[in-house]
């Protein structure tokens, strides 16, 4: 039996501000544990915004959003912000890598913040490993090629055994073959440590890699579609 992961319930988005933005207009959505979907649309229709809610980072205006069985309104910020720790690995487009810290150091962080000093170091080399930068440990950011800088953020996300992976263009800035490196690394992830993933993409041949493909219009979920549904 599949079991949901993510629920998200009539969820609203306003941005107050000069002008007021609705962001999301009732977002119903269900995402299965170890299920990857991936979110298209055009720009500006709240791809970013979906995840930026339904991850906690952002507060929603109104609705539900639970994250395996829990209300996310119904936790403290402190109890959101460790649930985020804990369970939760960001690969985001403005979410960058430390330029002054090593790789290492880079992906040791979501350990040292989620209280798991002990034994950082050598987790962090080993997911360096996984993602075939076992020999750039001591490279900081700026001295990495931008797929190379994009494997770190993945190790990164993955370190702490999240039980969910939120990615935002993960492949935004690479060419067609580090695009493909990114979506075999994040696939052989998931089949090996059951991640759910929920990634936005405008790339077509990324999005394909997912289980289910969500198209958003101005703030709501437009139209679904199974992998291998030609519909
Ligand atoms: N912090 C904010 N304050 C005010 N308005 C915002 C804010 N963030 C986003 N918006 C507005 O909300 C709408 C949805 O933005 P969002 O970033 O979710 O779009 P997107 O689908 O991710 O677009 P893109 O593909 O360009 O990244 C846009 O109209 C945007 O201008
Ligand atoms: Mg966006």
């Amino acid at each position: 039996m599949s079991e949901a992961m993510i629920v998200s319930q009539k969820v609203h988005k306003y941005y107050e501000g000069g002008v007021r933005v609705h962001a999301l207009r009732g977002v119903d959505l269900s995402i299965d544990r170890g299920e990857m979907v991936a979110i298209m649309g055009p720009s500006g229709c709240g791809k970013t915004t979906l995840l930026n809610c339904l991850s906690g980072l952002e507060n929603i205006s109104s609705g539900r959003v639970l994250i395996g069985g829990k209300d996310l309104n119904a936790l403290s910020d402190n109890r959101r912000t460790e649930l985020r720790a804990l369970n939760m690995g960001f690969v985001f487009q403005f979410y960058n890598l430390l330029p002054v810290l090593t790789s290492l150091e880079n992906v040791e962080l979501p350990l040292l913040l989620a209280g798991k000093a002990k034994g950082a170091k050598a987790k962090a080399k080993k997911a360096l490993e996984t993602v075939g930068l076992g020999d750039r440990c001591h490279h900081r950011p700026p001295e990495l090629s931008g797929g190379e800088r994009q494997r770190v953020t993945i190790a990164r996300a993955v370190v702490n055994e999240p039980d969910i992976i939120w990615a935002d263009e993960p492949t935004g800035d690479l060419d067609t073959d580090n695009s493909e490196r990114i979506m075999d690394l994040l696939c052989k992830l998931k089949e090996k440590n059951g991640h759910t993933i929920v990634l936005v993409t405008h790339d077509q041949m990324v999005a394909r890699r997912a289980e289910r493909m969500i198209y958003m219009e101005n703030g709501l979920i437009q139209r679904e579609q199974r992998r291998g549904d030609t519909r």
